[in-house]
């Protein structure tokens, strides 16, 4: 039977398993069933006992009822959650916020870095239906992950490689490989994650081109919960209000693709 718990109050899970995705990625998997139901683009907040509390996208599992954290080593929060080993516990908040809308017909994935975990969480949310093409950025080779993944979560999906080294798949960035698709394909819908930049630049050209298109946004965030306001891009709060948002939306946006804060609440140019 499904367990009843307030989704506010940490669970405490244990690290099951370690997959080192590539040379700074991890992804660390744990038993919990709520969090492995999660809808894409949900989050939870995963404390990491006597370092921090970080957002952390969920990650799906080929097991029933499993979960994970995918996680780059970068700061001093992210590297206590990579660092963990097999049997260490985490305490896990939510889950949180919204998801993305998934539409019927041909739908264009558009990630970089770990932000291809919600992406692969759609996949898996996708109607049989769905043709999927899944372009993936990333700097160089070894930092390609999640391409078998991807095809394991559905044969049939697309997938389109790209290395702004050109070591690998197609070469430049993401976003050049993506204007060249539109230029010779319609899609249904569009869906992003990554670095912001992408993401303004995939919303501006799906806008352009009136296709529909949403974007996983990524803030700092202490509470989740829409109290403390340090995820606030203009007036929305990603926590609350996200993190998924229409690309319409973001079009009228002062601080998407520009601005991020600080800890301390300061608007920083990205
Ligand atoms: S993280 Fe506190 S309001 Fe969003």
């Amino acid at each position: 039977m499904e367990e009843q718990r307030d989704p506010n109050h940490p669970h405490i899970c244990t690290i099951q398993s370690v997959v080192d995705e590539t040379p700074t990625v991890r992804t660390l998997y744990f038993n919990d069933d709520l969090i492995s139901k999660v809808l894409p683009g949900q989050f939870a907040m995963v404390w990491i006992p006597g370092v921090n509390e970080l957002p952390m996208s969920v990650m799906v599992s080929e097991k029933d009822g499993q979960a994970g954290f995918t996680v780059r080593k970068r700061g001093i929060s992210s590297t206590g959650l990579y660092n963990l080993e097999v049997g260490k516990q985490i305490g896990i908040r939510g889950p949180y916020g919204n998801s993305f809308d998934i539409k019927d017909g041909k739908i264009l994935l558009i990630g970089g870095g770990t932000g291809l975990v919600p992406l692969m969480r759609l996949i898996t949310f996708a109607s049989s239906s769905n043709q999927i093409t899944l372009l993936m950025g990333s700097k160089t080779k070894d930092e390609v992950f999640f391409e078998e993944t991807a095809k394991k979560l559905k044969q049939d999906v697309t997938i389109i490689p790209v290395t702004e080294d050109g070591s690998y798949g197609e070469n430049g960035y993401v976003t050049d490989v993506l204007e060249k698709l539109l230029e010779q394909n319609t899609y249904d819908a569009i869906y992003t994650c990554g670095p912001e930049l992408m993401m303004y630049k995939t919303v501006k050209l799906a806008n352009e081109k009136g296709i529909f298109v949403q974007a996983s946004l990524e803030r700092m965030m202490k509470c989740g919960v829409g109290i403390c306001g340090s995820c606030c891009v203009d007036q929305d709060l990603v926590c609350r209000d996200g993190t998924v948002f229409d690309g319409q939306h973001l079009a009228k946006s002062s601080e998407f693709g520009h601005f991020e804060r600080t800890k301390s609440g300061i608007l920083e140019k990205i």
